[in-house]
């Protein structure tokens, strides 16, 4: 009795004790059940059943259960997506649904599974043994995996598959074409064609007009002015509208309006957000030089104009935006119009003479010549000069009666 009265909770002893060891045993059970209930158990038990139909009972017995993960030191990643799809190295699986489905072999050959894992192409979270987790998107996870369900929502409008592909060019960035990567070979071709280059620095070549783009797929989601956007707000759908009208949404710029059709306005977005500082080791990622150097045509052709008559313009720059037909310049981008008539153009667009335009320059010509062509006063003189001959040699050939084909803007 007196013993018992010592203790300041005589009656409470057992019952906590036992209170406390219920909850063990009950938690203890929950988490095997719940561990049970984890999906891949599910998947793997499913996939042994489809194997022993298909195979026979002891092919089945040789499918690993339990965790399964692919360990690629050199990108750092583990991924324990086979854990579920653990069909991937299997033949004759090629109709199955997934996660059961065999992987189409092409793009594995030359990106080995224990090499490259699985997320270096499709995204997703590779630790992760939950779909949803595993495929995403997940809160303050930039890299949910890039499917049909994320192209879906993002609208695409050709292959909804393709997302993929942005993830392809972080490795295949200096390739000027990658054979499974078809909207991001197109809007390379968009790069190139409408001559990006002349405004924005790429993989350290172009102009200084826009900023440099060689690592903007870094720029955070939340670093973007959403403001003038109508829909989604994200990193893509930004890109996208801007594209598609870069005034909308930046309404002081000096980008132009190239009229991409959504889909190509789509490629580029992808391209666009593919270029990011990669976390993949330089042994991975292929094609050498690791820029992207002009084509032997393309500086053929600029090599030539550098000694004809309208030399002056490719030395100075002009001809990366502007052709000068009469005297031979043809620029690659003809993001501005061509000069030959620019005397003339500018004394009836703007009402001034093009002395004192150049002098006192609007729109994208400010632009140019604060930045990315700084011409000292003496050097405008020379410019001017250059226009007057231009414009003289187109009076000349048209008097001829072999107008050159300026192309108007
Ligand atoms: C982690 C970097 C990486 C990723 C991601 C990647 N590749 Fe590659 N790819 C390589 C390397 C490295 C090679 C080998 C190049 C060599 O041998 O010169 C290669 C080779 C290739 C080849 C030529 C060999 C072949 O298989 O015929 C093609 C085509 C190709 N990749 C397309 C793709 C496509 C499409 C994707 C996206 C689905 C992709 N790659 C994703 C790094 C990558
Ligand atoms: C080199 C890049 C690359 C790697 C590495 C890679 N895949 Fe794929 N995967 C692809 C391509 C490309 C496709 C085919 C898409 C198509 O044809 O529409 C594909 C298709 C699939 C599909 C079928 C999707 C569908 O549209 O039916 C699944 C599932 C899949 N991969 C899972 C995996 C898993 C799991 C791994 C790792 C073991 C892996 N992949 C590794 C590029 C890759
Ligand atoms: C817990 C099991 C599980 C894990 C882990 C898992 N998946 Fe899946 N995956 C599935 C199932 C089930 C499907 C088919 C249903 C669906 O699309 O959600 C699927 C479908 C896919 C598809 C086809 C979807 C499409 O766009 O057509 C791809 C690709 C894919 N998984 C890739 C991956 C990659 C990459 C990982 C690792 C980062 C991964 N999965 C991890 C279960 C899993
Ligand atoms: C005449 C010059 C000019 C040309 C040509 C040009 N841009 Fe731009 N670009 C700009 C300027 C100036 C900005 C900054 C203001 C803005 O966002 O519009 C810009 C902004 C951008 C941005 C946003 C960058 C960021 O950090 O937010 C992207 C992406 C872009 N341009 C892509 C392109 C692509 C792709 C092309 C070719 C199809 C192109 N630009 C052609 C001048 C140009
Ligand atoms: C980055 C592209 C770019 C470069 C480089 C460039 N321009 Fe322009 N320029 C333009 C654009 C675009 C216009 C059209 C007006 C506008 O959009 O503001 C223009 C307009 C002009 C005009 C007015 C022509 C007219 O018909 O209205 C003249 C003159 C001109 N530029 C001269 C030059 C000269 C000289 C150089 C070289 C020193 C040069 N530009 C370099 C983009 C450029």
């Amino acid at each position: 009795m007196e013993q018992r009265t010592n203790s300041p909770y005589p009656r409470l002893d057992k019952p906590v004790l036992a209170i406390v060891g219920l909850v063990l045993v009950v938690g203890a059970v929950l988490f095997t059940i719940n561990d049970r209930e984890h999906e891949w158990r599910y998947y793997q038990y499913q996939f042994r059943r489809v194997v022993a139909e298909k195979l026979g009972a002891e092919k089945a017995r040789t499918v690993p259960s339990g965790l399964q993960q692919i360990w690629v030191p050199s990108l750092g990643h583990a991924d324990r997506c086979v854990t579920c799809h653990q069909a991937v190295a299997w033949k004759g699986f090629e109709a199955a649904e997934e996660p059961f489905r065999t992987h189409p072999a092409e793009p594995l050959k030359g990106h080995p599974i224990e090499k490259f894992g699985c997320s270096s192409c499709h995204g997703g979270q590779g630790w992760a043994v939950d779909v949803g987790p595993a495929h995403g998107p997940v809160e303050h996870w930039e890299e949910p995996l890039l499917g049909t369900q994320l192209g879906t929502e993002y609208s695409l409008v050709d292959n909804k598959a393709a997302l993929m592909q942005m993830n392809c060019n972080t490795c295949h960035r200096y390739d000027r074409e990658t054979k499974g990567a078809e909207m991001i070979n197109l809007a390379k071709q968009i790069v190139n064609a409408r001559g990006c280059r002349a405004c924005h620095v790429i993989n350290s070549r172009g102009g200084t007009i826009g900023p440099d783009l060689t690592f903007v797929g870094d720029k955070a989601p939340e670093q973007y002015e959403y403001g003038r956007l109508s829909g989604q707000r994200t990193a893509f759908a930004w890109h996208v509208a801007h594209l598609k009208d870069p005034r909308a949404l930046v309404t002081d710029t000096v980008m132009p309006n190239f009229n991409l059709t959504t889909k190509e306005a789509q490629a580029v977005a992808m391209l666009i957000l593919s270029w990011r500082k990669s976390p993949v080791p330089a042994a991975m990622v292929p094609g050498t030089p690791r820029t992207d150097p002009q084509t032997a045509g393309e500086r053929a052709a600029e090599e030539a104009m550098k000694i004809g008559p309208g030399a002056w313009f490719v030395k100075t720059g002009c001809f990366v935006c502007h052709s000068i037909a009469a005297l031979g310049v043809k620029s690659p981008a003809q993001i501005g119009p061509d000069l030959s008539t620019a005397v003339d153009d500018v004394q009836s667009r703007f009402g001034r003479t093009v002395d004192d335009f150049l002098a006192s320059p609007t729109g994208t010509m400010s632009v140019v010549l604060s930045r990315q062509i700084i011409l000292t006063p003496a050097e405008k003189t020379i410019a001017v000069q250059k226009l007057r001959e231009a414009f003289a040699e187109y009076q000349r050939q048209k008097a001829a009666g072999k107008t050159p084909a300026v192309s108007s803007h």
